[in-house]
């Protein structure tokens, strides 16, 4: 007889055994997890590990080849508004004369301009938004004239407009400088305890978020392993999840994974 808790699938996220990869080629398999309302999830691990086509799995862009997936209770599907998506490689470029708040609104009607929602409900969603990631400052800015850490805070009131329960995040750190990353992680922070949204966050650096995140998943060599930092990031877990001896070195605070690539 199982002693697991028996899993009503209707978490935020639910996988059982899962195993995806392209055209025969395996990137993950027997991946076990639940993400819950309002949890905080750093998703680590060295280029190529699956990062971002977990993210994909759980959009319903791509399909695993084993195992269950489940997305608040039901299977992934495509255009799914309960969740929210910042994809790794943006082009925010294309946007370059936009407004700031209609870059923002996109993230209630898609690139679609004309009738949608209401325009005084949609003004005043676009404000509320841009007031909680504190960029109300550079609302009718063109988005070309801001720096990475500001369009960043867009990036993030364009997902959060469309209130969903599960925001994926790819890399939104990538260029920032140490106060901007923080700022960003500072907000996603707030927002899982105040709107209890279940955020995943990837990254390649763990230390800025070692004081926020509840869980660190972490991917390596087609397997994956899931928990609070502190048991996560040691020597023990990660020599065995890359088959390979790891050292793990804490200083000021701060982790240094020795021997592989993070
Ligand atoms: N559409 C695709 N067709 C074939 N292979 C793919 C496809 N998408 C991704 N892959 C391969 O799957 C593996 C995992 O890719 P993924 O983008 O998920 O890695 P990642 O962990 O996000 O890496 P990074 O840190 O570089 O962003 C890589 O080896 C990649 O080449
Ligand atoms: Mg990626």
């Amino acid at each position: 007889m199982s002693l697991e808790p028996v899993s009503q699938r209707t978490q935020p996220v639910f996988l059982r055994n899962v195993r995806f990869g392209f055209g025969g080629r395996v990137i993950q398999d027997e991946m076990t997890f639940t993400i819950e309302d309002g949890e905080f999830v750093a998703v680590l691990g060295p280029n190529g590990a699956g990062k971002t086509t977990l993210l994909k799995l759980l959009l319903g862009l791509i399909r695993c080849e084993a195992g269950e997936v489940m997305v608040f209770g039901r299977k992934p599907r495509r255009g799914n508004s309960g969740i929210g998506y910042a994809p790794q490689f943006r082009t925010l470029d294309a946007n370059f004369a936009v407004r700031a708040r209609d870059l923002v609104g996109f993230g209630l009607d898609g690139h679609r301009f004309g009738p949608g929602f209401p325009s005084r409900k949609r003004r005043k969603l676009i404000d509320e938004v841009l007031e909680e990631v504190h960029a109300t400052e550079y609302a009718e800015a063109s988005v070309g004239e801001l720096s990475g850490g500001e369009r960043q805070r867009l990036s993030l009131a364009q997902v959060l407009i469309a209130n969903p329960g599960l925001v994926l995040l790819d890399e939104p750190l990538t260029n920032l400088d140490i106060a901007g990353a923080q700022e960003i992680i500072t907000l996603v922070s707030r927002l899982c305890a105040s709107r209890k949204v279940a955020v995943m966050l990837v990254t390649h650096d763990i230390n800025p978020l070692l004081p926020h995140v509840d869980r660190v998943l972490y991917l390596a060599n087609g397997r994956c392993a899931i928990g609070p930092p502190q048991t996560v990031i040691t020597r023990e877990t990660l020599s065995v999840l890359y088959n390979h001896p790891v050292e793990v070195v804490e200083a000021m605070g701060k982790k240094f994974v020795l021997g592989v690539e993070t």
